[in-house]
C-alpha cells in the first residue's frame, strides 16, 4: 500500500470540499487595504471577518513602525533561537512591557502562539500531572494535550458544576500518582464568543489544589478595562496563573507571550521545546509589537470604538429578533436554522448580492441544521457599515425562513 492512497481516499473533513469551495468558502483571497472594505473577487465587500479588534492592522503608525524596522534590521537579525543567538535588548523590553500590562511577574516570547500553547503544556506537565480542560478548547491546546502522558478530563463547556466534578476525579488520581493538577480554558472562546468561566474556576483553588492555564488569543485588548484581558474583565487576573495570549487579533501581527511568575517564567524559557528549537520573533515584529501594545495602552478610545460597534451591532442582531447565543464579547455568532446546501447559498447572496463578507460555520462543527454565521466587529468599523449589515441580515434570514434557499443550486455567480 502506497503512503498517498489515503490522501486520495479521505481528503479529510475539510479537505472533501475543496474541489466546490476552494477560493471561495475556503481560502478566499480578500484583497486591498485591510480594513472593513477590502475586495473579494472583484467586488467590494464589507468585511466583518478580521481579527483586527481595535483597528491596529492598517494604524498609521503601527504601519511606519512595521516599515521603518523592516528597513533598519531587515527580517532576519536576531538569527537563531532565543536561548542561542536569538536575543535582543528589544525582545527584553517587550516582556517587561507585556508583564507589567498584564499584571504578572515575568514573560516570556513565543514564535508563535499554536507551538507556543503546545510547549508550555508539554514543558509544565509530566507524566504523573492531571489535566482538566473545557471540550470546546481550541485546537493547539488539543495538540499540546496529545503530547501530555498522563491522564486528562474534559469538562462540558463553560460548565462550572461538570469542571468541578472532574476536578473531583482529577484529584483522587493526583493523590495516586503523586502529581499535580491544571485546568485549562479559553479567556474569550473564539466562536461563541462566549467569556469563560474564570471567576468559578478560580474560586475552586479554595476547595482544590490546582494551576489554571487560560489561553485569552481574543480578550486580549478587547477584555477589561485596560484591555488586559478576560481576567481583568472578570476580576480575577491574580487567579490566572499561566497567561497566554496571541499577537495575532488584537495586536494585529504575528507571535505570542506566557506571562506568569518570574519562576515559571524562568522555567519555561529554558524548557519549551518549540522555542528552545525554531528561530525567535525577527526584530520588526517585536519593534512592531511594542508599538501595538504602546497604541493599546495609551489610545483607549480605541477599545471604547470597538465596543460601541459591538453593543450598536449586538443590539441590532437582537432587535430584529436575531439568536446571537450569549456572547458577552465582541465576537458575534448568528444562529439560523437550515441545510448546509442553503448556508451555501445564503452566503453567496451575502457576498454577491449584498457585498458582506463574514465567515460561516456549518455541520459538523455545529450541530447539524444549524447554520453559524460569525462576525467581527472591529474599532474601524463604523455605525453605517453596522445599518448595512442589519438591513441585509434581515433580508437574507427572511429568505432562508421562506424557503428561497432550498431549491436553487448554489451558484458562485448569481
Ligand atoms: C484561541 C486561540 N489560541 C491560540 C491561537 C494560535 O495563535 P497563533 O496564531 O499566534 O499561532 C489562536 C489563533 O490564532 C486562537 O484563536
Amino acid at each position: 500500500m502506497d503512503l498517498f492512497d489515503k490522501v486520495r481516499k479521505n481528503r479529510g473533513a475539510l479537505g472533501q470540499y475543496s474541489d466546490e469551495a476552494h477560493g471561495y468558502f475556503m481560502f478566499p483571497k480578500l484583497t486591498g487595504e485591510i480594513g472593513p472594505r477590502m475586495n473579494f473577487m472583484g467586488k467590494p465587500m464589507l468585511n466583518w471577518s478580521l481579527n483586527n479588534y481595535i483597528g491596529l492592522a492598517n494604524h498609521p503608525e503601527v504601519r511606519r513602525v512595521d516599515g521603518e524596522s523592516a528597513m533598519k534590521w531587515g527580517l532576519a537579525y536576531p538569527m537563531g533561537a532565543r536561548m542561542m543567538s536569538g536575543n535582543s535588548d528589544q525582545h527584553d523590553l517587550l516582556e517587561k512591557q507585556l508583564s507589567e500590562f498584564v499584571g504578572k511577574e515575568d514573560t516570556v516570547l513565543l514564535n508563535f502562539g499554536y507551538q507556543g500553547i503546545v510547549s508550555i503544556i508539554d514543558s509544565l506537565l509530566d507524566r504523573k500531572d492531571v489535566v482538566v480542560y473545557d471540550e470546546q478548547s481550541h485546537a493547539c491546546i488539543i495538540d499540546g494535550l496529545r503530547m501530555h502522558l498522563g491522564k486528562r478530563f474534559v469538562y462540558k463547556h463553560n460548565d462550572i458544576e461538570s469542571c468541578e466534578k472532574q476536578l473531583q476525579r482529577a484529584e483522587k488520581l493526583a493523590e495516586e500518582t503523586g502529581g499535580g493538577i491544571m485546568v485549562i480554558t479559553e479567556g474569550v472562546f473564539g466562536m461563541s464568543g462566549m467569556v469563560g468561566c474564570l471567576d468559578k474556576i478560580v474560586a475552586l483553588k479554595s476547595k482544590y489544589n490546582f494551576r489554571l492555564l487560560v489561553d485569552d488569543a481574543h480578550g486580549f485588548g478587547t477584555m477589561g478595562k485596560t484591555g488586559a484581558g478576560t481576567g481583568e474583565f472578570l476580576g480575577i487576573q491574580e487567579g490566572i496563573d499561566v497567561y497566554f495570549s496571541t499577537f495575532a487579533k488584537s495586536m494585529a501581527s504575528i507571535g505570542a507571550f506566557v506571562s506568569t511568575t518570574k519562576e515559571v517564567a524562568t522555567y519555561l524559557r529554558y524548557n519549551m521545546r518549540s522555542q528552545i528549537f525554531a528561530k525567535t520573533v525577527p526584530m520588526p515584529l517585536v519593534e512592531g509589537a511594542i508599538k501595538r501594545l504602546e497604541l493599546l495602552r495609551t489610545r483607549p478610545e480605541l477599545k471604547d470604538n470597538l465596543w460601541k460597534i459591538v453593543n450598536t451591532l449586538q443590539s441590532g442582531l437582537k432587535a430584529r429578533g436575531f439568536n446571537i447565543g450569549a456572547t458577552q464579547s465582541p465576537v458575534t455568532p448568528v444562529f439560523l436554522s437550515g441545510s448546509v446546501g442553503e448556508a451555501t447559498q445564503l452566503v453567496v447572496d451575502l457576498r454577491e448580492n449584498y457585498h458582506i463578507f463574514c465567515s460561516i460555520v456549518v455541520y459538523p462543527v455545529v450541530p447539524k441544521g444549524v447554520i453559524m454565521l460569525r462576525l467581527i466587529p472591529t474599532a474601524v468599523h463604523t455605525l453605517e457599515d453596522v445599518e448595512e449589515t442589519l438591513n441585509a441580515f434581515e433580508k437574507v434570514a427572511e429568505k432562508l425562513k421562506i424557503g428561497a434557499y432550498s431549491n436553487e443550486v448554489a451558484s458562485m455567480a448569481v
